[in-house]
């Protein structure tokens, strides 16, 4: 994936950021639960890359009273979403940069904790992007990862398959941004971080076909560049057409397969 690839992915986040807190309720009990899964007890000063609209910022503040805050993104909507959140909590230090997990303005080993809750699947180069993020941690601090994992949305995916014309960039993407166990191992790894703890979740979820379309819509815009608005509005009644077809009585069913990792530098 290109750096271009990576800008698109960006903007597309911006674009979209006024949407992305009711579109992606999931990601706030997702990050609250990588968050749990920290050892502790306590961490003074956090990384969050990646941080978007700040959930997991927010899930690690609520459980250790962490106030020294750092969070990187390229996208600028998004960083706009997290700062007014701050309005709300005056007793934070918080510096936003709007950068790329590869270019972070951000001191080596200063960070008790690293955090990074649904964005690393985003990145285009992950292995440099796993050393990126253990450069700034200090040795025995804690780095702890969410993101996509392997099998997750099957049931989307086969509907995409089956569109007409066929749309590769959008099947594609599972093979980009879904990571198995031994593959986030791998990165932990190649970044010398040891691992503690690395697990996968599986769920089957039924969601109202629009609600499921709507997170699509907000998480993956960046699929549409390259389609005039003509062609996409006739794409999405296809995609539309075909999950309505697909779903049963209890909504849209699809798998939803998230990978977590929590590792340490060692001392
Ligand atoms: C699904 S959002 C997750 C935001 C937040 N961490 C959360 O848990 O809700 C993914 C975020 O990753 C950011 N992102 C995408 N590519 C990136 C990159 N190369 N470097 C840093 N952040 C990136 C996006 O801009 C977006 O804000």
């Amino acid at each position: 994936m290109s750096n271009q690839h990576s800008n698109a992915i960006s903007a597309g986040f911006s674009l979209n950021a006024g949407d992305y807190d009711k579109a992606v309720r999931y990601n706030i009990h997702g990050a609250k639960r990588l968050i749990d899964a920290l050892p502790g007890p306590s961490y003074d000063d956090v990384l969050d890359v990646g941080c978007g609209t700040g959930f997991a910022t927010m899930a690690f503040v609520n459980r250790f009273g962490t106030t020294n805050i750092t969070g990187v993104d390229p996208a600028v909507g998004m960083l706009e979403g997290f700062r007014a959140k701050l309005a709300e909590q005056p007793s934070l230090n918080v510096h936003l940069h709007a950068a790329d997990v590869l270019a972070m303005p951000v001191p080596d080993n200063h960070f008790d904790a690293v955090i990074c809750s649904m964005a690393f699947h985003w990145f285009p180069l992950k292995a440099k992007a796993a050393i990126a993020m253990a450069q700034p941690l200090k040795p025995g601090g804690d780095m702890a990862i969410l993101c996509s994992g392997r099998g997750g949305e099957e049931e989307f995916k086969r509907i995409l398959t089956e569109i007409n014309p066929p749309v590769p960039q959008w099947v594609g993407t599972f093979d980009i941004v879904q990571r198995d166990i031994d593959e986030m191992e791998g990165y932990l790894e190649g970044a010398d971080l040891e691992i503690l703890d690395i697990w996968m979740e599986r769920r089957i979820r039924r969601t109202p076909v629009e609600e499921f379309l709507n997170r699509m819509r907000v998480v993956a815009s960046h699929l549409n560049a390259g389609y005039s608005p003509a062609e996409l509005a006739d794409l999405d009644a296809k995609i539309t057409a075909a999950t309505e077809r697909a779903a049963g009585p209890r909504g849209f069913e699809y798998t939803f397969t998230k990978l977590f990792a929590i590792a340490r530098k060692p001392a």
